[in-house]
């Protein structure tokens, strides 16, 4: 079994030689200031194929092409409205992917057939040398297993898909952690189609009102799966912080709490905080890394405190949601 390179991003010699395997359509997994991500050259189709391939992703679920600067959309594009270069202006290089029409020259299997393509520019330092230093956009969902938790630093990358890129640039832990805002604005209406560290009031100051994706609509992709970004172990999301949770039998359970408990509860094995103050920025940073812990424990069952929907807290409870199989 092949095992990918890690090397340190610090190192300009990593970037080169990143660029280099991405040019020559290979995998290299790369921190951006959300999750890490896999990418490959979003121009060659032969490359976008061994994400999917190795993430056993399926071919319906379209990539985020990643840029540096704002001339490469020409070349992937087809219209820019006003409101798209507000958005841009407003969030870009940031966590901020927006969806919009696509040219034709992009490769299908990037878009996954849809007439549409989502675009982001990170504005961690690796991600934007990376792409600058290979001259291609960068095609790359989170550089996870299809279905599992999004990685937020190298191990967790490592820990998944290993064998299967050929190059891992370590980074350190990603200061955001919870993956991009999505917003499409390539239909008849702006739509957030993915809640994330961008706010949805941050979003409406920029462009006025905007539709949110609702549950009943059909699903795009498997992003906006209900199941998705989970765990093995099943979670439960709690009615309320502190809420006592029923447990069967000889369960043995994980507390995921958003803050520090005021009493701690003993039948639970293990407990992670998110955030001792109560800090939602801090919560999201260690949300995935904190649910990987718990998951490795091999628990029978995990809970999970809710958080206010306010704000980031609309993206931790999503992620939690859709990592959920019940909710309590
Ligand atoms: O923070 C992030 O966005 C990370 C980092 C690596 O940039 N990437 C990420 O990619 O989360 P991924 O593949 O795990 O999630 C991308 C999601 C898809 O599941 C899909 O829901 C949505 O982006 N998407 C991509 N293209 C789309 C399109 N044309 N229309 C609607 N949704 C699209
Ligand atoms: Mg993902």
């Amino acid at each position: 079994m092949r095992h990918a390179q890690v090397l340190p991003a610090s190192d300009h010699e990593s970037i080169r030689l990143a660029a280099e395997i991405i040019r020559g359509g290979g995998l290299v997994a790369f921190p951006t200031e959300t999750v890490y991500g896999l990418g490959a050259d979003a121009l060659n189709p032969d490359a976008v194929a061994k994400i999917f391939e190795a993430k056993q992703r399926p071919s319906f679920d379209p990539l985020i092409v990643h840029i540096a600067m704002r001339a490469s959309l020409d070349r992937l594009v087809e219209t820019i409205s006003l409101d798209d270069h507000r958005l841009m202006d407003a969030f870009w290089p940031g966590p901020l992917t927006v969806v919009l029409p696509k040219r034709a020259q992009v490769p299908d299997l990037v878009t996954a057939g849809l007439p549409t393509i989502a675009i982001r520019m990170p504005a961690h330092p690796v991600a934007q040398m990376l792409i600058r230093e290979a001259g291609v956009p960068i095609a790359a969902p989170s550089a996870n297993p299809f279905g599992y938790v999004s990685p937020t630093c190298a191990q967790h990358v490592l820990d998944g898909l290993g064998d299967r890129v050929d190059l891992i640039l370590d980074g350190g832990p990603c200061p955001i952690g919870v993956e991009s805002t999505i917003v499409s604005m390539g239909g008849a209406w702006p739509e957030l189609l993915r809640p994330g560290s961008i706010t949805l009031a941050e979003i409406q100051e920029v462009i006025g009102s905007i539709m949110q994706a609702s549950a009943g609509l059909a699903v795009i992709a498997p992003g906006q799966l209900p199941r998705h970004y989970a765990t093995r172990t099943p979670v439960t999301i709690l009615a309320a912080q502190g809420a006592r949770p029923i447990l069967h039998g000889h369960e043995r359970a994980g507390l995921l709490a958003m803050l520090t408990p005021g009493h701690v509860d003993e039948r639970f094995c293990a407990i992670e905080v998110l955030s001792a103050s109560g800090d939602l920025r801090e919560a999201g940073r260690n949300l995935f890394a904190a649910l990987r812990r718990l998951d490795a424990l091999n628990l029978d069952r995990l809970f999970s405190e809710p958080c206010d929907e306010q704000g980031l807290g609309l993206a931790v409870m999503d992620r939690l949601r859709r990592c959920a199989v019940s909710i309590d």
